[in-house]
């Protein structure tokens, strides 16, 4: 069976902690490098990391030495939990130089010729990466996962958005702090407090989900006919993001007929069952006062956007309220979800593993 080797950028931080703790005894994927700023370059990831998840660091990391964040890393894939800045500078190098990149950085996400995927949503852009290689000249490439708020807005949208169309929606949203990385927001600025103003953050919750249900036409994106307005807020909890969002149809319709598209949502992921993968990624709950960050943030292991509180809007028509987690559905888990999806459909990885089935279909462009 091929082991596919990973490496972690950014490992010491909140996503990249995350990386570490998913990639724990995963059946296709191997740790074998981690990689960390100048501050701790060099030493043991068991001293140089400030844990922040709730178990130990696992075993596997402790003794593993944190690397520079540069090509020469032994392994195929990087997963980058690096701040946009240093991202737009280094994954263009590790890409050139042959490593497939899965990116939770900002920086190329809204790139012509760069999929911006989640597996649940559009596993078929996974066909732009030979034409961004083609361009760019790359052996390697970038493949990016959406900011945090993006995914499960857009999760909760995609299966009214195919059977009925949304023409528009307004989300307000309420972010946990570990959005921000450590130490992220002072503790004086937050505590007993709400901060309505996280920079740039409005602007990728209005355009990403535009991308992510849109589509590839082979040689460019074609982003979803929908308008959003986004409110973005800080408070103090400390995983989990919640939204509260009003929508627009493109029918009248009754209660049930929204609630039974969310409710018999099942992603097709190109007929793949990942490792990661929950069997029911969108959940509803039906109690009043649910979906809470403190309760529901780790649903289907944090791989899942829960929805509730659907009720009339007398503004745009249905108003309703998603959560999810935003270190691992919107974040590492994702990342982690579509690297599985490139191997099993690209490189058929699934096939030489046992608990996973063998893919229906495979991507033709590939
Ligand atoms: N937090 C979230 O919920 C979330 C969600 C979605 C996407 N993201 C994105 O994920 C990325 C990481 O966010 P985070 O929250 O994990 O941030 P973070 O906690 O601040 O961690 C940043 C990490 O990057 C490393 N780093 C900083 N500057 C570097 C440089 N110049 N060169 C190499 N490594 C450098 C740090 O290493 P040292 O510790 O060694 O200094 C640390 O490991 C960002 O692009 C962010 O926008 C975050």
């Amino acid at each position: 069976m091929r082991r596919v080797k990973v490496g972690v950028l950014g490992a010491t931080g909140t996503v990249g902690q995350r990386f570490v703790e998913l990639l724990d005894g995963h059946p296709w994927f191997e740790v074998t490098a981690l990689a960390g700023s100048e501050r701790t370059q060099g030493r043991l990831y068991g001293e140089a990391v400030q844990w922040h998840l709730g178990a130990d660091v696992p075993a596997y990391a402790r003794g593993m030495r944190l690397q520079p964040g540069k090509p020469g890393l032994d392994c195929e894939v990087v997963f980058s939990a690096l701040p946009s800045e240093a991202a737009g500078s280094l994954e263009p190098l590790f890409a050139a130089a042959g490593y497939k990149v899965f990116s939770n950085a900002s920086s190329y996400r809204m790139a012509l010729d760069v999929p911006l995927m989640v597996p649940y949503l559009n596993p078929e852009h996974l066909a732009a990466i030979p034409v961004q290689q083609a361009r760019r000249g790359w052996k390697g490439f970038i493949l990016t996962n959406p900011n945090c708020v993006s995914i499960p807005l857009a999760m909760a949208l995609a299966p009214l958005h195919s059977r009925f169309g949304v023409r528009r929606a307004l989300v307000t949203t309420m972010q946990a702090i570990s959005g921000a990385g450590y130490p992220g927001v002072p503790s004086y600025d937050i505590l007993g407090d709400v901060v309505p103003y996280i920079g740039g953050e409005e602007q990728k919750v209005e355009t990403e989900p535009l991308k992510l249900l849109g589509s590839w036409e082979g040689e460019a994106f074609r982003y979803a006919d929908i308008a959003l307005s986004a409110q973005c807020h800080r408070v103090p909890v400390r995983e989990g993001h919640l939204l509260a969002v009003s929508m627009e149809l493109g029918q009248a319709l009754p209660e049930e007929d929204v609630l039974s598209a969310w409710q018999e949502w099942r992603p097709d992921m190109l007929g793949m069952r990942l490792p990661s993968a929950p069997d029911v990624p969108l959940i509803y709950r039906s109690e009043a006062d649910r979906p809470r960050p403190g309760r529901d943030a780790m649903t289907a292991s944090g791989m899942g956007a829960v929805l509730g509180r659907l009720r009339p809007c007398p503004l745009l028509g249905w108003k309703f309220n998603v959560l999810g987690h935003n270190t691992v559905l919107g974040a590492a888990g994702c990342s982690l979800l579509n690297a599985e999806l490139y191997f099993a459909s690209v490189e058929q990885v699934a096939e030489t593993v046992p608990d996973v089935q063998p893919s229906r279909s495979r991507i033709p462009a590939l």
